[in-house]
């Protein structure tokens, strides 16, 4: 395996209180670089101080988009150790987006061994306040240094730390959705299932036009019909309808969530009825209009199990649950957060214990 070399900051930062922090807005003191070439594989592995990155104005990455990207957290638990949550799942769908995008393959077991040294290096900046965490953020890009559009010889992997609390504004309370009809995110056969950089920058235009009107994200439809339920810009989307629990099946175009996997193994466990299956907008537009739709919630690591209050199809608004949480939404959410802050056992197997 990789040595990791290591280089460590001179100007330690000042942290953020943890009820300033929000997603995403403060960096730790360290970083975990390595290099790619096709001539000697991944090298240079290190982790060096925060810094801004200095590269070729032709990179591949700044012209044709070849980045992708993870994200997963690092939790405090009572006794003040640290875990992770599924990070091996992370890797494997790290892997999954780069063959997608043509980038080099990392080594399961380099990338897990990485991350637990990295998180390591960057214990104190794990917060200690419920329902924050150290927000991990995985990248590769590809870094060839010409204007040809190839598969390509170089790329950099990196990770990066962010102490984060909450996703949205209304933290475990419902969140506003807006049903989009004319945007679409992907398609069958382009890179939905890849997480990578490019699918987000497509889903701005629509992701502004919903933040204009008052709602937190949108949810798609299919790219073919515009008629099936896809998923929502950060998350996966599940529904209880007369006591079923539907969500949409992984047809390639939408991201295999994490947490969506984990939901539905813990829901399974308890005994409900899941079914992985298409879902049209006109059968949750009836079961609203009906008073079927019981609930409705999305999942995501950084969302955990985020309730949705209301839905708009249309011009039409729809409450879901007289916008209060669930008890299938509680439920989970009690559960995963339960089990990744160390509050439950946990039987699946789920955790990674740094130290
Ligand atoms: N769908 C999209 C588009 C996402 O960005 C995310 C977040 O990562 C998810 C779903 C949920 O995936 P996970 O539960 O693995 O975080
Ligand atoms: C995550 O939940 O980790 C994500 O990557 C969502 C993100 C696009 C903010």
């Amino acid at each position: 395996m990789l040595d990791i070399r290591f280089e460590k900051t001179k100007q330690p930062k000042e942290k953020p209180a943890d009820s300033v922090l929000g997603f995403g807005r403060y960096f730790s003191d360290h970083m975990f670089v390595m290099d790619y070439d096709k001539a000697h594989g991944w090298h240079d592995a290190r982790i060096v101080p925060f810094a801004n990155l200095s590269i070729h104005p032709a990179s591949t990455v700044l012209h044709y988009g070849s980045e992708i990207f993870e994200g997963l957290k690092a939790y405090r638990i009572a006794d003040g150790s640290i875990q992770l949550f599924r990070p091996e799942e992370n890797i494997k769908r790290m892997n999954n987006s780069a063959e997608r995008l043509c980038l080099p393959q990392l080594d399961p077991e380099f990338a897990l061994y990485s991350l637990k040294e990295f998180v390591k290096t960057e214990a104190d900046w794990v917060p200690h306040s419920e329902g924050t965490s150290l927000y991990l953020r995985p990248f590769m890009f590809g870094n060839d240094e010409h204007l040809g559009v190839h598969s390509v010889d170089h790329a950099t992997y990196m990770i990066i730390a962010s102490p984060s609390g909450s996703y949205y504004k209304e933290g475990i309370n419902p969140v506003k959705i807006m049903i989009e009809s004319e945007d679409v995110r992907a398609v069958r056969g382009g890179t939905g299932y890849a997480k990578c950089g490019g699918n987000y920058a497509a889903s701005n235009r629509a992701g502004a036009k919903a933040e204009e009107k008052g709602y937190s994200q949108v949810l798609w439809l299919d790219g073919v019909h515009r008629k099936y339920i896809e998923e929502v810009g950060a998350m996966n989307v599940m529904f209880k309808i007369s006591g079923e629990i539907v969500t949409p099946a992984l047809s390639g175009s939408i991201l295999p969530g994490i947490t969506r996997k984990s939901c539905i193994e813990v829901l399974k466990d308890k005994g409900y009825k899941v079914s992985e299956r298409l879902i049209s907008v006109d059968e949750i537009r009836q079961a609203m209009k009906e008073g079927t739709l019981e609930e409705a919630w999305g999942t995501g690591t950084a969302a955990v199990v985020s309730p949705i209050g209301k839905l708009m199809y249309e011009d039409m608004e729809y409450i879901v649950n007289g916008q209060k949480i669930g008890p299938v939404t509680q439920m989970l959410y009690d559960t995963l957060t339960g089990i990744q802050f160390g509050r439950l056992p946990d039987p699946y197997g789920w955790i990674v214990k740094i130290q």
